[in-house]
């Protein structure tokens, strides 16, 4: 296991190890501010030997950039102060934190009858292909919300963030730019191209780099993977990928965080190279994986009631060793147990827990 706990040092960021824990929106911060319970729920990870902390999506100052009243807010005096909080708590146990950086676009709230004050805003008003409920956004609103992102970037790194982490994953508004299935659009965010409708991410990359300066670092989370379709890709050759991965870089995307469901699936016929391993390949910058590590089932299949049980780290520590990433980040593991990662340095493998869904309803 040793390759996992070596440090990490890019830009400003040293982290102590190479674990990192995924994005989980958690719903327990009322009027999206994040509580004490929050904050000491993030302290415990840190704890717990976690590396970098990424927070759950935390919605950037657009009225409908949240589609849940209990998701937090990154922006607002009180919600910000919050944050400062749950940052000075993973500090004092040495921990680092980015937060991730959400508007959920077209995304409407499934559980609840819920919506946010105005519309829901989205490049071509499809919530997923061929189903449309407005016009999408004017080209005002494109630009509110790249200054959105730039600013709430911008509080991240004042307030004291070791990074941010903007979300272009899963279906959400970045990703319904980049996907021809939501991106219908005919101004200069619309293309038949992947490159060309990555041009809103990169005008967003773009000024959020000027908003940070040149030596914080910005990490983009992408997916081939929508919860609108899961067997959908975006990029359907190395090439593709290649063409999406450097505009995103040229732009100014530091770490690329590659969302898969499962770790160490082929992205592409021919090679058992993962989504990330392609990116690290293909882009040359330090990339993040994520999907199913140390648990048995992905975390969708496991959301629909399926047990997800302890497994093997040894596929990670195999393509960790041949260089295929930089970072490894858990998910559900983490949730379950604040305390997984010391537990793995230790080789303590028999207190390893199986993932409950049960786990979703307390901040343990
Ligand atoms: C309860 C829950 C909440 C999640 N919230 C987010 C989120 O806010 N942002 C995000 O990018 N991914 C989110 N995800 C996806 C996770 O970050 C991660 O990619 C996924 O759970 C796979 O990792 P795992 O198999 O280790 O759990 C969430 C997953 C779960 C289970």
């Amino acid at each position: 296991m040793d390759i996992l706990f070596q440090p990490f040092a890019f830009k400003g960021l040293q982290l102590r190890n190479r674990f990192v824990m995924a994005p989980l929106t958690r719903s327990f911060s009322p009027g999206g501010v994040v509580t004490a319970q929050v904050a000491a729920y993030y302290r415990r990870r840190a704890e717990g030997e976690v590396g970098l902390i990424i927070s759950e999506g935390t919605g950037v100052a657009r009225p409908a950039a949240l589609n849940d009243p209990n998701v937090p807010r990154f922006h607002g005096e009180r919600e910000l102060a919050a944050w400062k909080r749950v940052l000075d708590e993973v500090h004092a146990a040495g921990g680092a934190v980015a937060p991730q950086l959400w508007h959920v676009g077209a995304v409407h709230n499934r559980s609840s009858n819920w919506a946010p004050a105005t519309p829901y805003e989205s490049p071509s008003g499809l919530t997923r292909p061929g189903r449309k409920f407005d016009e999408g956004m004017s080209e005002e609103q494109v630009a509110d919300v790249i200054e959105a992102f730039a600013q709430a970037s911008a509080y991240a790194k004042a307030l004291g963030f070791e990074a941010v982490e903007l979300h272009g994953a899963h279906g959400y508004l970045i990703d319904q730019f980049f996907w021809d299935g939501t991106n219908e659009r005919s101004d200069r965010y619309g293309s038949p191209t992947l490159p060309g409708r990555a041009r809103f991410t990169a005008d967003m990359l773009r000024a959020v780099r000027v908003a940070v300066g040149p030596d914080f670092p910005i990490i983009i989370r992408i997916s081939q993977w929508k919860q609108q379709d899961y067997q959908v890709k975006l990029a359907t050759t190395p090439d593709e990928l290649e063409a999406w991965v450097t505009t995103l870089t040229d732009a100014g995307a530091d770490i690329i965080h590659c969302s898969q469901r499962r770790f160490w699936e082929p992205e592409f016929n021919g090679s058992d190279l993962s989504f990330a391993g392609w990116v690290k390949k293909l882009a040359g910058v330090p990339v993040i994986t994520v999907g199913s590590v140390g648990l048995t089932n992905d975390f969708i299949s496991g959301g629909s009631g399926e047990a997800a049980k302890v497994a093997s780290l040894d596929e990670l520590v195999r393509r960790m060793e041949r260089d295929e990433f930089d970072l490894v980040a858990v998910g559900r593991a983490l949730l379950q147990d604040p305390h997984w990662v010391r537990k793995v340095r230790e080789g303590r493998t028999g207190e390893l827990q199986d993932f409950d869904r049960a786990a979703l309803a307390t901040l343990t």
